[in-house]
Order: C-alpha cells, then structure tokens, then sequence
C-alpha cells in the first residue's frame, strides 16, 4: 500500500512564504522542526473541556492520557477548544445551542491542519454537536466520553440524577427541608463525570459505543476510575492508526450501524433525546433515518440493561456487570455484527467474549428487566408528523388513556397555574403544554415532564398523561408524550387543542388523538394566531429562521449533509 501524502501536509509540506507562515507561529510553542515533515500524522483533540459544564471539566487532565497514546503511536497531537454546553447551567436550553455548537466543530476541524480527530464529549449536548460537526468533515474520527459520576449517597441510599425529580416533589410536600435539599446536593455530585443515570449523557457514550466511534467500554467507566484514562491512552493510539488505515467516520456511520444503535438504546432504556440527535448526525453523514424506523428497531428489543431511570441502578454498576459489550452481547441475535469499529475490529469481534457478571444488572432476551423497552413513535391527529413515548418510563395503567385536556398555552402559564389549589384537575386529565418546541420556546428544553399539579401530588398520585412539543431528560420518567411534530408554534394541532377537550392516547396502537370533529379541527385552524416568536437578532434569529422540526432531528436545513475535508483556498 503505498503510504498517502497526509492531509496535513497541505499546510505545513508547503515551501517558500505558505510553508514559513503555516509553521513558523506554531514553534512558538516549542515544537521541533521534524513534527511538521509529514511523518506523524496530526490528531486533533477537540476538547469541550469548561469550568461551566462540571460534566466535562476534567477533560483538561483527560486530554493528557489521550496525547500521551497519540505520541507513543507516532502521532502529533494538537488540542483545541470548542463551544462547551453544560446541560445544568446554560440558558433558556442548551439544545438551543446544539446546532451553533457543531458548526463551530465542523468549521475548526476542516480549517485546520489535521489528520484525524479524537472528539472529547460528556455532558449531553457535546456529543452530538461533536459527533454531527465532524460528520459533516469526515475525517478519520474517534469519540471518547468523560465517564459516569460515581453513584452519590444520602441519607443511606444511592441517588443520582433522577432522584432530582422525587426530591423535588419530597421538597414541595414539605417532606425535605430546605437544609436537606442542599445537602442532598452536594451528595449527588460528588465525583467527577457526567449525570450517573442512563441520562442523555449515558445515552450518548453508549450511542457512540454502539454506532463504533467509540472504544469498546466507552460508555460505562466510571470518569473517577483510572481505567478511564487508559481508555483514553488506547484510544489516542487508535487515532493514529485510524489516519493510516484512511478509516474515515463514514466508513463506520453506516446504515446498519445506526440500526445497532437503536436496538441498543432499546436495550439500555436510553433516553428519549437520543432520537433528535442521531437523526441529526444521519442527516449529516448521509444515511436515511427517520421516525418508523425507531419504533421498528426498538420494538423488537426488550429493556436489558437494569439502570435508572427505566430500570433501578447505575451506569457504574453497569460497568461492574460487564458494561455495553455484556448488553450488546444478550442481543446479538438482532445486531448487525459485521459492522466496522474505531478499533479495526466489528461489533461482532468486539462483545464476542463480553460476559455478565451480575444477572441483577443485565437480563437476556428470554428474561429481561422488563418486556417493552425502546421508543414508540405515535401519530395521530394530534401529531401528523410523529411524537415519541418511552414505555420503560411510563406507567402501564396510563398507556391507553383517554381524558379531558388541561392546556397551558407556555410555560410562564404553567408555571403561574399548576399549584393553585382551584385548578380544575384530577388524575384523569390530560395536562397539555404549547409552545416548548423548537421554535416556540425557543430550542425545544426539557420541561415536557412537567411536575404534576401540588393537589394532585397531595393525593399520593405519581403520574399522568402529559403532552408537549418539547423535550424530556433523559432521566426523567413518567407517560409523557413529547416531540410533538410539528410544534404549536408553527401551527401544529397541537395549537388548536382547547382546554375540556377530549384526548386519546393509545401506545400499543400508536395513536394520539384529539377527539374533535373535522368541522371543529377546521374552524379553529381557520382562527389560529401564530405565536409572536420573542427573539430579533443574533444567533437566536438564525435558529428561528433555520431549524427544522422534531421529527427532522432539530438541525438546521443548511447543515444537512458533509462539505468534506478540502480547503482549496490559502490564508494568504
Ligand atoms: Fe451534564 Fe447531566 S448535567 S450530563
Ligand atoms: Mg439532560
């Protein structure tokens, strides 16, 4: 195989004044001259390390394990930042800032002098900003995630990020008080490393695992354990010999393995965002994707892996119990294992010696934690172009319901009204809440869980039907209805549901259905206002202009698909 000239060199092979400008300013870091010569290939380490997302702050020190890989393996590593979003702090959502943030991959990637990249993600929106950034480049590519936060304790028992939740109502009831409240902080984020659940973070590391752009292993160590950083050393001298072998991201981004990737997420219970964001990263490499073919993928798939939310325990157990290879492995039946791996090596190579260690934590096909799992897409006159339920997290008894709908037309309305103690409601009603979605809020956050009315809560009740055009976390539970497409915003039925109104949920059938006759439906679209969309300028403006709906995967239209790697044009 005769060896290619290394895509790096089109900056730093270059003689006279390029040559001199594209090197000269890059030894003021004190690298020698023979680092430029074209014999070490350059990694880049995209690095979404920040002091303002906990998540992924220690991915300064993580980035050490992964340069020190890349030079044993021959290569020249380089480290740059990109946008970092912290899925606890960032305003109004941090979805907003998705599509923002993989632009600023794409453009950082293809820009630069590299050869191949290792994608440094954790907290939930910097794995798919990254993954769909360096989709849309398609250089040799590998994902390494920060790792789970150990398990916290409080008052004796395990908590982590769906405890969150409980203990906010615990906190509404009165049954916590305000000096608990924030001692159970500290004791739930007490390591390093993102939400412990199988939250969108966990979602998304197991995502890449399954997808092959990770290490076998990815998903579940835990960040404080020092395995963590092996992962990153071998995986820093994977990159190397990916650049050799030419193993570009869509080699491995094929159809079938987002195919994998779905029936694994059914496996794990994985989080209802995990539809948004793959289809989005789909759209980037080019592989057709769309809602049915979540519904079909994960209906055959019942719930393996025993992690909250949908299940009891933690992804750090789930490490101990033999992690994703010992998931993959129950349902290798289904899994295309012919699909290739950052590692050289397919899915089927990978998990061939995977094994359970602990039956509490991983179930089989024949005897699983529980029988449905996965995501049901739902379409109806409620929602012509699909919106999504995660059974795992819903109550049974709730899965066929029908009941009178109590809207709230936003948030603020919500938030002004659901404790008043004369809201007309009861455990049958079907709380409703417009213009949460793309567009409508804007960036479609995770409020479609919304907390359940105080007099309702009083009564003992834990759940009831919610509907919204917004989005869950993924450690969030509940029968909620969410990714309403289109949105209310843009004049959705959803937009012309009426308070009274009768609703008809129906998950084994997959239908949602506002029970109103044509003529009515009719009518009330002949009189529907738009909602003023609150922002005017900046980014905000383009995401308004741009983004497409929920079923589309929220990007925007002009970032569909790749632009490659080349960059005909000199700086100067
Ligand atoms: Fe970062 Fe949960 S807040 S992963
Ligand atoms: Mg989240």
């Amino acid at each position: 195989m005769s060896k290619k000239k290394l895509r790096s060199q089109e900056w730093y092979g270059r003689t006279g004044k390029d040559g001199f400008i594209y090197r000269s300013w890059m030894k003021n870091q004190g690298l020698p001259h023979h680092l430029f010569e074209g014999e070490k290939p350059v990694i880049g380490i995209c690095n979404t390390w920040s002091e303002f997302t906990p998540c992924n702050a220690h991915f300064r020190e993580l980035a050490e394990s992964l340069k020190q890989g890349i030079w044993e393996a021959g290569g020249f590593p380089l480290e740059f930042p990109v946008m970092s979003l912290g899925e606890c702090s960032i305003k109004p959502t941090a979805m907003l800032f998705r599509n923002l943030a993989s632009m600023d991959v794409e453009e950082s990637i293809r820009a630069n002098p590299m050869d191949g990249v290792v994608l440094m993600c954790g907290c939930d929106k910097t794995t798919p900003s990254l993954v769909m950034g360096a989709a849309s480049v398609d250089l040799p590519t590998l994902v390494i995630s920060g790792g789970p936060m150990l398990v916290g304790r409080f008052k004796g028992k395990k908590i982590g990020t769906s405890d969150v939740w409980r203990f906010a109502e615990d906190y509404k009831l009165g049954k916590l008080s305000q000096e608990e409240f924030i001692e159970a902080e500290a004791a739930m984020s007490r390591s390093r490393g993102h939400c412990a659940p199988m939250g969108t973070a966990s979602t998304m590391a197991a995502m890449v695992e399954a997808l092959g752009l990770a290490l076998p292993d990815n998903a579940t160590i835990p960040a404080a354990d020092s395995r963590r950083k092996v992962l990153a050393h071998m995986a820093g001298i994977r990159i190397v010999e990916m650049v050799k072998e030419d193993l570009k991201m869509s080699k491995v981004l094929t159809r079938k393995a987002f195919e994998n990737s779905i029936m694994v997420n059914a496996a794990i219970g994985g989080s209802t965002n995990f539809i948004l964001h793959l289809t989005a990263i789909a759209k980037r490499i080019g592989v057709d994707i769309d809602l049915t073919d979540f519904d079909h993928f994960s209906s055959k798939i019942p719930l393996i892996a025993n992690v909250q939310p949908s299940g009891e325990h933690w992804v750090e157990d789930l490490f101990y119990a033999g992690g994703m290879p010992a998931v993959m492995k129950e349902i290798e039946s289904h899994l295309h294992r012919d699909c290739i791996t950052v590692n050289g090596r397919t899915i089927g190579e990978n998990i061939a010696s995977a094994e359970c260690y602990d039956r509490d934590l991983i179930g089989t096909l024949t005897n699983p934690i529980k029988p449905e799992s996965g995501i049901a897409v739902l379409k109806g006159n409620l929602c012509p172009n699909g919106a999504v339920i995660k059974p795992s997290a819903a109550s049974p008894h709730l899965l066929v319901h029908k009941g009178k709908a109590l809207v709230f037309e936003n948030i603020d309305e919500y938030k002004a009204r659901i404790d008043s103690p004369d809201l007309e409601v009861d455990e049958n009603t079907v709380l409703v809440m417009k213009n949460v979605g793309p567009k409508g809020y804007p960036g479609m956050p995770e409020v479609g869980n919304m907390g359940l009315p105080a007099k309702i809560l009083e009564k003992g009740v834990k759940d009831m039907v919610r509907i919204s055009d917004g989005r869950m976390s993924g450690t969030g539970y509940g029968t909620v209805v969410l990714h309403v497409s289109p949105e209310s915003a843009i004049g959705g039925p959803l937009a012309l549901v009426q308070t009274g109104d009768w609703i008809e949920l129906n998950v084994p059938a997959r239908s949602l259905n506002l029970l109103i006759s044509e003529e009515e439906f009719e009518n009330r679209r002949k009189n529907f206002q738009p909602t003023q969309l609150p922002y005017e300028r900046g980014y905000v403006n383009l995401f308004l202009d741009k983004v497409n709906q929920a079923h589309d995967g929220v990007d925007f239209d002009f970032l569909q698909g790749s632009s490659g790697s080349e960059v005909k044009r000199d700086s100067h």
